[in-house]
């Protein structure tokens, strides 16, 4: 199996398991992301937000407490499942399947995009293509706010393919193993990545708890 679609049948699987094994349910893990949750809110209030592989929607609970609207998207409705389950503002809040590489279906009008723990998994080659169709959704002078994890000693396997991108693999409930693209890109690295789209690109580090927010805006 290509790597794009193992990491869509592991997350498809882990849905059900997905908010436990992040510490998402947990008291503690949750107040060590306050100040990214702060930082994250901040840059999308009162914003229609286009979101970009949502799962089971920890982060859009917490943005629609601000936002004017989010549409919340996931290539797989077994995380959207878990999230229909919650006490979201289903008045501000809409969830939808679509791929993050084609997002031709996703109907609105956007002036930000949000993903979580998403532009990782992008592989190398795909970045542009990847950001051209979600700035093909957005008005211009929209803002993008990407939020990843950084790097732990244990989760720098070593492993890399040929075109650079890091590799984990992680275990399912069932036993069974997939193979995951995690990139940890340098700040560098996403200010050269983002300038031609954008001529303002911020960076917000947060290694107590181990993240990394990246905004830039758009070109009008
Ligand atoms: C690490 S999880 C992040 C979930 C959520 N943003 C969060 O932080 O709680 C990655 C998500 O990407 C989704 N995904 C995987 N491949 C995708 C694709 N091609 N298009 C859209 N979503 C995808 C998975 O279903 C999974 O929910």
């Amino acid at each position: 199996m290509e790597l794009v679609e193992e990491m869509q049948t592991y997350y498809g699987k882990r849905a059900p398991v997905y908010d436990n094994s992040m510490g998402y349910d947990d008291h503690g893990t949750v107040k060590s992301l306050e100040p990214v949750i702060k930082r994250i809110r901040g840059l999308l209030d009162g914003r229609k937000i286009l979101e970009i592989a949502c799962g089971p929607c920890f982060w859009t609970q917490r943005v629609s407490e601000v936002a004017e609207s989010i549409l919340a998207t996931d290539f797989n409705d077994s995380t959207l499942d878990q999230a229909r389950r919650k006490n979201l503002d289903w008045d501000k809040v809409a969830l939808q399947c679509a791929d993050a590489y084609d997002l031709s279906r996703v109907q609105g009008v956007f002036d930000a995009a949000l993903a979580v723990d998403w532009f990782a998994h992008v592989p190398r080659s795909r970045f542009h293509e990847f950001l051209r169709g979600l700035h093909g959704r957005l008005q211009a002078g929209s803002i993008v706010v990407l939020c990843d994890q950084s790097p732990g000693v244990e989760s720098l396997s070593g492993m890399y393919d040929q075109e650079g991108n890091h590799l984990q693999t992680r275990d399912l409930p069932d036993g069974s193993k997939c193979r995951v693209i995690k990139n940890f890109l340098s700040e560098l690295e996403f200010k050269e990545l983002f300038a031609r789209y954008s001529s303002h690109v911020e960076i917000a580090s947060y290694p107590e708890c181990r993240r990394i927010v990246v905004s830039y805006t758009l070109k009008t």
